[in-house]
């Protein structure tokens, strides 16, 4: 764990305009000095990002927003009253002195003040509390999200060797998935509107919100986490409703297929027999995922990074419930499983 001279000196790099890699409760994300733009340069440069996608600055829990964000509303206040720090980020409307790299050239900023101590640690230090932190998370573009200080280093190389001059270890992240995002720029002609579910659920910022959430659409802006192939593992990845997971793996096993079960918790014996076959040949290895769903998204990440080490032809998902408090991980793996349509027609026949 980041002890507090680890933190003072992620600060001193941050302020001479070097990465640092920080802890936040839902992801790693690779950070800069907002309102260096030569540092926020090589957060792009280091991830393989596209220029025209928006930073998130993340503050500390006092900083001052006007320096960030202009025509603030009530709603954001009412939401950052309720869910700051944590993991919600809010789009609102840029202040003239930010730079084009953060916003991605847009007349909007996102701004979150992470609640994990380290980060919170950080902030309070880094420019006497005043300053701004871009971070998106620590992976190269497309990748799946670091929830570990080494998942990072498996990113990036050791702290030195490669981009990051520094990272910060704060432990798995609490939250394991990256913050939800709500976009209040567009109030008058659209409502708050929800550009990215996280951990926390529709219902809770709704009933902060006083009204309904619309969630993304054409309108909205660049989001580079809605683009429709993201957060991928290498290994093609499909999801699958319980009731077909038997027949799949079946059907996959005659074929002789190497295929990796995320299965949920609570799972029947014909699943366990198969994959007591399975491993006997090395063929099928069944992961047992938590049926509680904070405590799956907080594994998945990691789940899929260590399944991808293992060179498997598939990773195959149990498709979790449909309901509200799986909103977002449901989001993260309709992404995964988005580059590998038709993969199981394929991998079948
Ligand atoms: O949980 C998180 O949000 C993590 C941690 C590190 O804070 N950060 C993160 O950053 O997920 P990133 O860059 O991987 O994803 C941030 C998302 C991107 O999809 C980006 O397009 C969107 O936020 N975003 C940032 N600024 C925006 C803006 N002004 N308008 C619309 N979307 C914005
Ligand atoms: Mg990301």
């Amino acid at each position: 764990m980041a002890d507090a001279e680890a933190i003072a000196q992620a600060a001193r790099l941050l302020e001479q305009g070097k990465l640092v890699a920080i802890p936040t409760e839902t992801v790693y994300g690779l950070a800069a000095d907002a309102d260096n733009p030569a540092a926020v340069a090589q957060i792009f440069s280091a991830k393989g990002r596209p220029s025209n996608h928006p930073l998130i600055v993340h503050v500390a829990r006092d900083a001052d927003l006007s320096h960030w964000a202009v025509d603030i509303p009530p709603v954001a206040q009412a939401l950052m009253n309720a869910f700051w720090p944590g993991p919600l980020t809010l789009i609102l409307q840029r202040a003239p002195g930010v730079t084009d790299l953060i916003t991605g050239g847009q007349d909007s900023i996102g701004l979150r003040c992470p609640s994990h101590p380290v980060a919170q640690a950080l902030l309070k230090l880094f420019r006497q509390g005043q300053g701004g932190i871009a971070a998106p998370s620590a992976n190269r573009f497309g990748r799946v999200s670091p929830t570990t200080a080494q998942h990072v280093v498996d990113e990036f190389g050791d702290p030195g060797t490669g981009p990051v001059s520094a990272v910060l270890d704060g432990g798995p992240c609490e939250v394991g998935i990256e913050s939800s995002i709500v976009d209040l720029t567009r109030l008058a002609t659209h409502g708050p509107v929800l550009l990215r579910p996280g951990q926390i659920s529709l219902q809770q910022l709704e009933q902060v919100l006083g009204c309904q959430l619309a969630t993304t659409d054409h309108a909205a802006p660049r989001v580079s986490g809605s683009l429709e192939a993201h957060y991928a593992p290498h290994t093609p990845l499909a999801l699958i409703d319980n009731q077909a997971l038997a027949s799949t793996i079946t059907a996959l096993n005659a074929k002789q297929r190497h295929v990796l079960v995320l299965a949920i918790d609570s799972q029947g014996p014909e699943i366990a027999a198969l994959d007591r076959e399975g491993l006997r040949r090395e063929s099928l290895h069944t992961t047992r995922m938590p049926s509680d769903p904070h405590a799956y998204a907080q594994a998945l990440y990691a789940q899929l990074r260590a399944l991808d080490q293992l060179g498997a032809d598939l990773i195959l998902v149990e498709q979790p419930p449909r309901t509200a408090a799986w909103q977002g991980i449901n989001d993260r793996l309709q992404r995964a499983a988005f580059d590998s349509t038709g993969v199981l027609d394929r991998l079948m026949a």
